[in-house]
Formats: structure tokens, sequence, C-alpha cells
């Protein structure tokens, strides 16, 4: 048989998958703490970290030690039934984050949607909104992913346009403009606020200092649920181990996926305490998969180390030396630099009709993944897991990249 090469991949991908991702032209079979390789062996600094879901590493040992010793003994019972380990992981999970009662489920946009009914559900009951009026206030440029209910939402013509009817209910204020809220809060039906504390994808947008901890007292003043999406921002990836804490903030819904599991398995969850957790009762929400076995060892494993290995800390530190050294190069084609902790972006000019993809592709080239969003800004976010004299070492690569143009 013919070796198969990155082409014939890349063919086999296009012709049998959905084409509903654009990927950089790499194909990788291997990975190892901060660094990821390709089927020619070629080995790149990945400074994606699978959209911050890899924090602790690719393929971290005690991670892959954890998935392997539970897969050995049981994988899945349902929540028809109980099973020894849930409780565990139930209890670590809220303990660590500090909240009464945790809701497993598996992806991001599952944990959102659970953030969104529970917090309907709380308005009907809790508030006394009248049935089926409930309003849950959004921003604009959010992402929370892909499910219907949540591309309503979305301002994003690439994520919302043609999947109409839209979800109702949700309305539709400016990021960082803490007027906008407190106009929308006046409405007695208003059930939830959500928000992500840096938003992600919109291109690692950082808000002005203060505007969580406005937004969350506006919120408490209304009697109205402040409901942070930490997916991306959270486990220690922007220098705390919550974005939100950056503010002393403690969002009454607590939204988590990616990094919980250090990139090994699908995990997500939802924190709140009982006053909302329990509105949601038997049979009314659920997920055949969400709090399996292997999931909880995953995520306790994957959330020990995280602490063992001061993730948050060394995020906060080498975050800064990124930013600086960035802030420093002389090139026409950086337009801003920005980001908290190990969540980083730079806007890109183009030039001589080159884009962030064309940086991105010849960065590849040099030895360093990342991918653009929104076709110039280009975010930077390796695992917490590098080293100083590796971020170091990446720099130089995005600068003699940026120096090819
Ligand atoms: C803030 C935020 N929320 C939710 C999601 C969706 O997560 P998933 O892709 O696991 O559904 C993402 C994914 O990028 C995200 O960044």
């Amino acid at each position: 048989m013919t070796k198969m090469t990155a082409k014939d991949y890349i063919a086999r991908e296009d012709k049998f998958g959905a084409h509903n991702y654009h990927p950089l032209p790499v194909v990788l079979e291997k990975g190892e703490g901060i660094f990821v390789w390709d089927t020619d062996g070629k080995k790149y600094y990945d400074f994606l970290s699978a959209y911050s879901a890899v924090n602790q590493g690719h393929c971290h040992p005690k991670i892959v030690n954890a998935m392997i010793e539970q897969a050995k003994k049981l994988t899945l019972t349902s929540r028809a039934f109980y099973n020894n380990i849930l409780g565990e992981y139930e209890e670590f999970v809220a303990k660590y984050f500090g909240y009464d009662k945790v809701l497993p489920m598996n992806t991001g946009a599952e944990a959102d949607e659970t953030a969104l009914k529970l917090c309907r559900k709380w308005a009907y009951e809790k508030k006394g909104v009248p049935a089926d009026m409930a309003k849950i206030i959004c921003c604009e440029d959010n992402f929370h992913g892909r499910t219907i209910s949540i591309v309503s939402m979305s301002t994003d013509p690439d994520s919302y346009a043609g999947f109409g009817p839209f979800t109702p209910g949700f309305v539709k204020i400016p990021y960082n403009n803490i007027e906008a809220l407190e106009r929308e809060l006046q409405d007695p039906n208003v059930a939830g606020f959500i928000v992500e504390p840096i938003q992600g994808e919109a291109g690692v947008f950082v808000p002005d200092a203060g505007y969580i901890k406005k937004a969350y007292d506006l919120c408490k003043k209304h009697n109205v649920l402040f409901i942070a999406d930490e997916v991306q921002t959270g486990i220690a990836r922007t220098g705390k181990m919550l974005a939100v804490d950056h503010e002393g903030v403690r969002p009454d819904i607590l939204i988590l996926g990616k990094a919980i599991s250090g990139g090994v398995f699908p995990v997500s969850a939802v924190l709140a305490d009982d006053d909302v957790m329990l509105v949601i009762k038997p049979g009314e929400h659920g997920s055949t998969f969400g709090g399996n076995p292997i999931a909880c060892k995953v995520a306790i494993a994957a959330l020990e180390v995280i602490k063992e290995e001061n993730l948050a800390e060394k995020a906060e530190k080498l975050g800064k030396i990124f930013r600086d050294e960035l802030n420093a190069v002389e090139s026409d084609m950086i337009e801003i630099v920005r980001g908290k902790g190990l969540l980083n972006a730079v806007v890109i000019k183009p030039k001589n009709g080159k884009e962030a993809w064309d940086v991105c592709v010849a960065m590849k080239e040099n030895g360093l993944l990342a991918k653009p969003t929104h076709g110039h800004i280009i975010r930077f976010a390796p695992p917490l897991v590098i080293t100083e004299e590796q971020l170091r070492e990446a720099i130089e690569i995005i600068k003699k990249t940026l120096a090819q143009f």
C-alpha cells in the first residue's frame, strides 16, 4: 500500500465529510504537551489548543490514564441508574468552583442550552414571570455554540443566516455597554443576562475593566440571573481559574466546557446553587452521555492538573510576556494585540493582498499553528503548560513570519 499524503487525507475528508469547516491545510496525527506532529512527521507549536480545550497540553498522561482506567471498568450507565463515579465527580466539581450543584452535559452548546432552560424555568417558578414571557438578554457578537436556540442569539450571519425560524425570547444588546444593559433590565420579564467575560470567537474582545462587575451588580438589583459562559475563557485560560475572577464576580449560573476535560473527552458542566438548579425536576432535562463515568474521571483529573501545575498563574505571567513582545514588534500588519492571560489575538492589517489566513499558512510552514477568526484576527492560545523558553521561541516564529510579508 502506498503511504497517504496530506493531500490524500484532505481530499478524503472533503469527499465524505460535510463541508462545515475550513481547516488550515495540515493533517495532524500526534500531540504531546504543547506540540503536534503532522503525518509527515513535522512538529508544530499548537497555538490554538483546540479552541482552548487543551489547556493542560495534548495527551496529558494523568488525564489519559484516568480515561483508560475508567474505560476498562465502566463507560456508560445512562442516568437511568446510579453509578459509583458520578457523585464523586459532582462533589468534586461543585466544591472546586464553590456551587451547591452541577448539571453535567457533554458539549459547550449543550451546557449553554441547559443554562437557558434553567434560567427560563427559574423565571417562571421563582421570579413570577408570566408563562412563556421570559426574556434573556444576550450580547451582540457573542458565540455560544451552534444549536437553533443558540444561533437565535447570534448577530453573526455565518452563524444564523439560513437557519430560521429562530427561538424567540432573546434581547440583543451591544457588548461592553452598561447603559444598554440597564435599559433592558427595566423590563420585569427579563430572566437572565448571558455573557462571555471575554468574547473569544468574536476575536478575543476584552471588555472595559469593571464591565463584568457592573453588569453583575445590575442583574442583582433587578433580580435577574447573571449567566457566565466560560466555555472558552474558563479553566485558567485567562490567568485566573475563571475570567470572572478578575472582577470578583460569582455568576448565578456558570457554564464550563472544553478544558474541563483537558480536551480528552467531551465534557461540559453547568453550575448553580440550589435555588436555581432545583427548578429542573426529574425527566425535564438530561443527556444519555452527560455525566458518564469516563467523563467524570477525566474531568476530575483535568481539574486537578490545573491546580497541581499552577496553570492559571502561568497563563497570567506568560500572557504578559506574549503581549509585551508582540506589541514591540515593528510590523505594519499588526493593528492591535489584545487579550488576557494566554488568550490573545492580533488584529491583522492586510498587506499587498495578504491577510490573516496567509499569515497563518506561513506560520504553519515555520512550525506554528494558529487559526484566523473573522478573516482579519489571529487568535494565539497555546496550551498553558508552555514554558517561558518555549513561548519565546514561538514568538520568534511569529516575528519571523510577519517579517516575510
Ligand atoms: C464561549 C463559548 N461557548 C460555547 C461554545 C460551544 O462549545 P461546543 O463547541 O463544545 O459546543 C464555544 C465554542 O467555541 C465558546 O467559545
